[in-house]
């Protein structure tokens, strides 16, 4: 096959990845469908022969019915089948399509366009050694073009071709052409790129696709193809240490042993040393076995099982690194973070980070700066948009193994995924680990959460009271705490109009800010309850992200969720503090209910209504759900 279309986990990838890695080439196109992107990978396919006769007979005739380029090809056509097997319900954010040539062979990772393109750009970039940036002549320079370029050069890829196309509608104009050469020059060269070619095309009427164009008599450089054939791409660096992420333990019997994964850099053969993060086990490889018996040497890219001489415990998700260098463990580092969602990013908010072998918790504790990508200059901001670029410190709930990005694409990268909707929003590249990660230490006290609980005759809990503002929130939570208070208990309550005149003075009401108000105030009841005490906590808290980060933080059975569902209605009418009335006349925004969402919980341990019920009866339901639960012992 010339130019099948695979997908992004066919294992023809990692062979020919694994075995013709010298000739190979990895690209991606940037650019809109209007920038003439599937036309230009069309022409490259039909120009270098590599569609087959019935393929070709299939275009021709598909031109004709669906064609939008009168009687010339319509290539795009040729791509552009990929979206029908997306609708067709099988999902391909990328596709790769495989084409060789005489000199090279060349995966292209074809990036659907459209709003989302920066999360495809991102995934078919990732491995790529080249990116093709186009540009429509008539528009020149774009936002997206220097988006595009920037997020390339994070993303490490080393080569640029600019494809300056559609020349034939501005009348192959040199001028036209050396704007918008000496405009991309100025802007992409600090980004460092190793190579940058800017070239004229027409990839509808093949000018300098193949060939050189009589039409740019005026263009000195090579056309696309030859130069994309010749392009001097630095070799795979060898001398990269291992590293390899354990998918799976292969034990089919007690004399066998195996670590299969995929080498993600380096080499290893018989007799290496290896050390295991993150238990830093050390071992020496015994033997690679593959599908077709054992082999003396294994390298990037290949899926191998490697056997140690000695038993130790490795599980999936370990990694297995170069006894001499490995990988390195933390749980706080700064990151390059390409925010790819719709909804914004908001530091604070526990979101799942996923590198080449682990999946865990982390929040962005400081967005240090973001980055104008037409510029390239830092901005400060409080949060990330759809295809914002932040440096970002991160916090971790447990260690991982990694490498810098810029040492080590695969152990130097993660995706963040939205812990609600499992959606994939940002892609990072990790700089460096915090110093202060390492300097920072867990400090164990003699006298812990149990004795202090002891010493009080009670368990340890939080109260979480949520729901609108004038839901009737704080005046329960102000009977609880009496109540206990009254039966020897040993309580305190944190309210939000409170704590907003202290701890959190400098918060307001934005989305973000209440994700940071919530994120203190869950971390100020952990060490409440720490302290042994049982916290009710009135805070609208109003984003279901928030409420289950305060309940992870906490251990099982503390955190008791206690959803005040009076309607909005009423809490309208009651109105004790004139808020909605002044956000109905629009002299108070983001208020919530009005122009600010709140999100009901869904599994809230107790919900009371109390345009239903009495204060006084909700206070005593919970003191007796309390007693129940053996919270307390009267
Ligand atoms: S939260 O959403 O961040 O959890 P919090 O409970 O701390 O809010 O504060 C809510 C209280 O602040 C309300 O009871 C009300 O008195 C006051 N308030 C002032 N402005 C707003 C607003 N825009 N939205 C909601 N409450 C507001």
């Amino acid at each position: 096959m010339a130019n099948a279309p695979l997908t992004a986990d066919d294992n023809v990838i990692d062979y020919l990845a694994a075995h013709e890695r010298k000739g190979l080439m990895r690209f991606i196109t940037c650019g809109s469908v209007d920038d003439g992107k599937s036309t230009l990978i069309g022409r490259l396919l039909y120009d270098s022969k590599l569609l087959y006769d019935d393929q070709l007979a299939a275009l021709e005739s598909d031109t004709k019915k669906h064609g939008t380029q009168g009687e010339k090809i319509d290539f795009a056509l040729l791509v552009d089948g990929l979206a029908a097997e997306r609708e067709q319900g099988i999902t391909i954010d990328v596709a790769y399509r495989f084409f060789s040539t005489e000199k090279r062979k060349f995966i292209v990772a074809d990036t659907p366009g459209h709003e989302q393109y920066t999360r495809n750009m991102a995934t078919g970039a990732s491995t790529a050694d080249l990116a093709i940036i186009l540009i429509d002549a008539r528009r020149g320079v774009l936002t997206q073009t220097r988006r595009h370029s920037y997020i390339a050069s994070l993303l490490g890829i080393r080569h640029v071709v600019v494809a300056v196309n559609k020349m034939d509608l501005v009348g192959y104009s040199e001028k036209t052409f050396r704007e918008i050469e000496s405009a991309y020059r100025t802007f992409a060269e600090p980004l460092g790129f190793q190579s940058t070619a800017i070239m004229p095309l027409s990839a509808l009427d093949g000018d300098n696709i193949l060939t050189k164009s009589s039409h740019t008599p005026w263009y000195n450089g090579a056309a696309l193809m030859p130069y994309l054939e010749t392009v001097n791409l630095s070799a795979v660096d060898e001398s990269q240490p291992l590293r390899m992420p354990v998918q799976w333990v292969n034990r089919p019997d007690l004399d066998f042993r195996g670590f299969a994964g995929t080498i993600a850099s380096g080499t290893v053969r018989p007799g290496d040393e290896i050390v295991v993060l993150p238990s830093a086990k050390r071992s020496k490889v015994a033997r690679i076995v593959t599908m077709d018996g054992d082999i003396q040497e294994a390298g990037a890219d290949m899926a191998v099982t490697v056997t140690l001489e000695d038993e130790i415990d490795i599980s999936r998700g370990d990694i297995i690194c170069a006894g001499n260098a490995p990988a390195e463990q933390t749980d706080q580092f700064a990151a390059h973070l390409l925010w790819m969602a719709e909804e914004k990013l908001f530091p604070g908010r526990q979101y799942l980070l996923k590198t080449a072998n682990r999946i865990v918790p982390a929040t962005i504790t400081e967005l240090k700066h973001k980055v104008n990508v037409n510029t390239l200059e830092h901005m400060s901001g409080k949060t990330l948009e759809l295809n914002e670029v932040g440096f970002c410190n991160f916090n971790l709930s447990q260690q991982i193994a990694f490498d810098p990005y810029t040492e080590n694409r695969r152990t130097g990268s993660f995706i963040l995924i939205d812990k609600r909707t499992n959606a994939t929003v940002g892609a990072g590249m990790i700089d460096f680990s915090l110093r202060r990660a390492q300097n920072v230490h867990w400090q164990d006290l003699d006298i812990n959460k149990t004795a202090r609980a002891n010493a009080k005759h009670q368990r340890p809990c939080v109260l979480w009271f949520t729901g609108l503002s004038g839901s009737g929130k704080s005046t329960v939570a102000n009977l609880v705490e009496k109540r206990l208070h009254d039966l020897g208990r040993h309580t305190y309550t944190l309210d939000g109009d409170n704590v907003r005149h202290g701890l959190n003075k400098d918060l307001g009401f934005t989305d973000a800010d209440r994700v940071e108000n919530i994120r203190r105030v869950a971390e100020s009841a952990k060490l409440m309850a720490d302290a042994g005490l049982i916290v009710c906590v009135s805070f609208i808290s109003p984003f279901q992200s928030e409420r289950r980060m305060a309940r992870e933080l906490l251990e099982d059975g503390e955190f008791i969720e206690i959803y005040i569902s009076t309607p909005l209605e009423v809490c309208e009418q009651r109105d004790v503090k004139g808020l909605y009335a002044k956000a109905r006349r629009g002299e108070i925004k983001n208020f919530t209910g009005i122009d600010s969402a709140y999100e009901a919980p869904e599994h809230a341990e107790i919900d009371i209504d109390t345009s239903n019920v009495s204060a006084a009866d909700a206070a005593d339901a919970i003191v007796s759900h309390l007693q129940e639960k053996g919270y307390f012992k009267l």
